[in-house]
């Protein structure tokens, strides 16, 4: 878990404000959910026998008995809370919210056991056009940013019925070369066997290579979906590769899945992931709704804004206020308080902890600051400002207080 430090916050800053910008640009709004839900609630939602659910909560038993975890996702939480309040009664919603998330993973770079989330979620849109939306969403992040090599990969995993008929399958394929599974895939072939085809185990592609394909195993309504989701991609002229592979790690998804991914971070490659999840909704209790959205991990985005980008600098004061004796230092708050009325937007740091010119003066130069302000006991007394200009060349001036907030107006803002 990490401490974000002020000269990282500002990148941070920037990436938040572009996400919202390209939010409200498709529609969507914010939602703000908390970070503990019932245990329950993921257990049901992301699935009993993930990984996630297994092994990787944060679960305690609060002073009432119930069993709580910290949200390793924000799928379940959105969904929890459009169904407790009504916002999906006979309406389509597109949602988006940020926040933390927590798993008791072995952390390595760009894996954590706290990390932000930046999620989107469309209710009650059946065909694809929603998944190319959410897609083309993602993939104009990069185009904002400025990231390059991230690669769309996607796939379609049927619904649950084809995944049940694939399932059989492909148990029985693998159960046949039972003595060439690795000891995690003999783990997961009756509980999670299509993990294993996600394994990156490299003893094992031979035999997956020779797997059934789940493709080979879709029905007919998740074929045309899928068929009408390349041709959105396609006729919008986004790349993509076709992962028969891509599985997922989370129980919920159905039809498409997709994952952006890259090699610049590693092994965790995965910068955004997401797909449809139709039954969850009425799963949890709600009517029958599609469903599709996805999520994507801001620290890996942010490792990837800093390769060769220059950092994003927090914004230096304007103006730093000196204050130099007793008259002076009393007077110091109520002249900032009255800059800060007239001139909105102004970064104005006023000095505090006394000092003498000198040292005061070395503050204001190391702040960054434009401008310093000097006020000492003779400027109170005549209601005048001494202008120091920390970085042009210009001579110092007194200004009277009156005409204080036009002058720095034409200097700093
Ligand atoms: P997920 O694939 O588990 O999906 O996570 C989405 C993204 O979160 C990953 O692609 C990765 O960038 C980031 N992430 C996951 N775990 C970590 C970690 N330990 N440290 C750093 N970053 C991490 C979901 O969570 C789904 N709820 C996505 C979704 C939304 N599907 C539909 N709607």
């Amino acid at each position: 878990m990490h401490d974000v430090l002020p000269e990282t916050a500002p990148a941070w800053h920037a990436l938040e404000q572009a996400l919202r910008a390209l939010a409200e640009g498709y529609g969507y709004e914010e939602i703000r959910l908390p970070s503990l839900e019932r245990t329950e609630l993921f257990v049901r939602a992301v699935g009993e026998v993930t990984d996630i659910v297994e092994k990787e909560m944060y679960t305690f038993t609060d002073l009432s008995g119930e069993s709580l975890s910290l949200r390793p996702e924000g799928t379940a939480g959105c969904v929890r809370a459009c169904l407790e309040n009504g916002l999906l009664h006979n309406q389509t919603r597109r949602l988006w919210y940020l926040g933390p998330m927590f798993r008791h993973e072995r952390p390595q770079k760009g894996r954590y056991r706290q990390f932000h989330q930046w999620g989107a979620e469309a209710y009650g849109f059946t065909g694809p056009d929603i998944d190319a939306e959410l897609i083309l969403l993602s993939a104009r992040l990069w185009r904002v940013l400025g990231i390059g090599g991230v690669r769309l990969q996607i796939n379609s995993l049927g619904t649950a019925g084809a995944r049940a008929r694939y399932r059989a399958a492909l148990v029985e394929y693998l159960s046949a070369h039972h003595e060439r599974l690795d000891e995690d895939s003999r783990r997961r072939l009756h509980v999670n066997p299509l993990r294993i085809l996600d394994s990156k185990n490299p003893e094992l592609r031979a035999l997956l290579d020779g797997a059934p394909a789940l493709a080979d195993h879709l029905d007919p309504e998740s074929q045309e979906h899928f068929a009408g989701l390349r041709d959105l991609l396609d006729t919008a002229g986004l790349a993509y590769e076709v992962n028969p592979r891509l599985v997922r790690g989370l129980d919920y998804y159905e039809k498409t899945v997709f994952e952006w991914v890259t090699d610049r971070l590693g092994a965790q490659g995965t910068v955004c992931a997401g797909g449809r999840y139709d039954r969850l909704i009425e799963q949890l209790g709600g009517r029958p709704t599609p469903a599709a959205g996805f999520a994507l991990g801001i620290e890996r985005l942010l490792a990837l804004l800093e390769e060769g980008a220059a950092p994003v600098a927090a914004p230096a004061p304007h103006v730093y206020l000196i204050a130099v004796g007793e008259t002076a230092g009393r007077a110091a708050p109520g002249l900032a308080e009255g800059l800060r009325d007239e001139l909105p937007g102004l970064r104005l740091c006023v000095n505090c902890g006394g000092g003498n010119f000198k040292g005061q003066f070395r503050r204001a130069d190391k702040s960054g600051a434009r401008v310093a302000l000097i006020l000492g006991e003779d400027e109170v007394n005549s209601g005048v400002v001494g202008v120091k200009y920390l970085r042009d060349e210009r001579p110092q001036e007194i200004v009277p207080r009156g005409e204080l907030a036009p002058r720095l107006r034409a200097v700093v803002l």
